[in-house]
């Protein structure tokens, strides 16, 4: 069976930066480390003036279709992951599409277009659209271009607001792909839950702290599911695992929890159990305090010991590099994590081809995803490829007062006056309203 998989990708990152330990804490009157050793995070990525969803998410496309050499004919489906869509009915596909028309011979009259939501997850659900219609044999030879693209603002003051930013990823998936193959193996963990919300509104609401423990739980759902279906797994059979990163500290808990959960069937549970003098039930599991306080201590325990650091250290923490510099982007946030992971482990000689990656995918409302993908060659040279650091080194740098000006920018304010701060060239750029709210786009050479 022809492997089909992401042949390649590109990151765009929002073009202005604020410094969480320079300018945001002392403005809110915190101690940086709450924001640089607490949540992880050094700095967000906000969009200027000029740039939005569309903008990101095709000048991401854009680079993407240069550098594989494609033209409109060569992609038969424009997918959009978002969770910041300014539209109940034309999906951001169709503007993206359209900013790509302008620079390109041809059209994508002939590509199926669409937009995907279920908060952060659905980067995820469409790369499993784009690999469902290719494993279906309708894509007639052509390729799908996965985006996955947000503003992730918070209010004013929210305590997600340190959380906050701005990106897209553009990602192209494709028969014999040059970067990871991807697999039939999933598991789910999905449930009815009221932890994050948008109801037509531009920023969220949000219970910070239960979304925290929503995100475990589905997770650890996701993770069972996933083991019913691919068997006897283990944290050490995955040299890389990208987990949604809405912040790295979330992926300090959720890693602890995975790699308790992973081994469970082998000690875990049976040594606590043990311990405690009974074995629970699963579906008891959370509601047998005893059992539930004896998992937490081992947990605490366990967190503590080189081997698990070691593993941490090779697993974990390289996914969250590029992370730490641009802040939360909602559905591309556990694809900077895969391409964080792969870019420090190029950039460290490690040899990844022929390897499993375990990708931890997670969106409010909630579900988690948990699957396989291999690591292909020609990948060293594709990671190769992605400018995320120079990109971030050219961010321009916020003061605290330019910073709350962008926001209310963003707030879809239409009366907010601000001029741009940095310069366009060679990208797409947001260029006013139509006639009928539409919004409309230009590129700027
Ligand atoms: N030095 C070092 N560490 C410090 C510190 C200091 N001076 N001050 C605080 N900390 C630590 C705290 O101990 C805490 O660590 P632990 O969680 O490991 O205990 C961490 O810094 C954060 O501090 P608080 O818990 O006090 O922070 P908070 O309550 O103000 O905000 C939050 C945390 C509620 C998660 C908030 O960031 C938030 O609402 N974020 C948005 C929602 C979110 O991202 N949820 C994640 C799961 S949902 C999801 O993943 C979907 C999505 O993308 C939104």
């Amino acid at each position: 069976m022809t492997a089909v998989g992401i042949d390649a990708m590109e990151i765009w990152t929002g073009k202005l930066k604020l410094d969480l330990a320079e300018t945001f804490a002392p403005a809110q009157g915190d101690d940086p480390g709450k924001y640089t050793k607490g949540l992880g995070l050094h700095a967000s990525s906000f969009p200027d003036v000029y740039e939005d969803i569309v903008t990101m998410a095709a000048n991401a496309a854009h680079r993407l279709m240069e550098r594989k050499g494609l033209v409109p004919d060569d992609v038969g489906r424009i997918d959009v992951a978002t969770e910041s869509s300014f539209d109940n009915s034309k999906p951001v596909s169709t503007y993206v599409a359209g900013c790509l028309e302008q620079v390109y011979d041809g059209d994508f009259h002939h590509a199926n277009k669409g937009e995907r939501k279920f908060a952060c997850i659905s980067g995820t659900q469409s790369l499993d659209d784009a690999y469902n219609w290719i494993r279906a044999g309708r894509n007639r030879g052509r390729s799908a271009i996965v985006i996955a693209t947000d503003t992730a603002l918070y209010a004013r003051d929210d305590p997600g607001e340190a959380t906050q930013g701005a990106g897209a990823v553009a990602m192209l998936v494709s028969e014999d792909p040059d970067l990871v193959e991807l697999s039939a193996e999933q598991g789910f963990g999905s449930a009815d839950e009221t932890d994050f919300l948008k109801p037509n509104q531009q920023f969220p609401s949000v219970d910070g702290k239960r979304s925290v423990n929503v995100y475990l739980a589905r997770m650890r759902e996701a993770l069972d599911d996933f083991a019913s279906v691919a068997g006897d797994i283990h944290p050490d059979d995955y040299p890389l695992i990208p987990f949604h990163t809405p912040f790295p500290g979330m992926v300090r808990k959720a890693a602890a929890l995975g790699y308790r959960h992973i081994i469970r069937g082998t000690d875990v549970e049976d040594a606590v159990a043990a311990e405690i003098g009974h074995q629970p039930m699963r579906e008891d599991f959370e509601t047998d305090d005893a059992f539930r306080d004896a998992i937490r201590e081992y947990t605490d325990s366990l967190t503590e010991t080189e081997r698990y650091k070691d593993w941490y250290a090779d697993t974990i923490d390289p996914t969250l590099e590029i992370s730490r510099e641009v802040g939360n982007w909602y559905t591309g946030s556990v694809h900077i994590a895969r391409a964080a992971g792969l870019k420090h482990a190029r950039e460290n000689g490690r040899d990844l081809e022929g390897k499993q990656l375990l990708v931890a995918s997670y969106g409010s409302g909630a579900q988690a995803e948990v699957h396989a993908e291999t690591v292909v060659p020609g990948w060293e040279e594709e990671i190769a490829q992605l400018n995320i650091d120079e990109q971030n080194r050219e961010r321009y740098d916020l003061s605290f007062e330019e910073y709350e000006q962008i926001h209310d920018v963003h707030n879809h304010d239409m009366e907010a006056d601000v001029e741009e701060f940095t310069a366009p060239e060679s990208e797409f750029v947001f260029d006013g309203w139509g006639r009928m709210g539409e919004r409309k786009y230009r590129y700027v050479e």
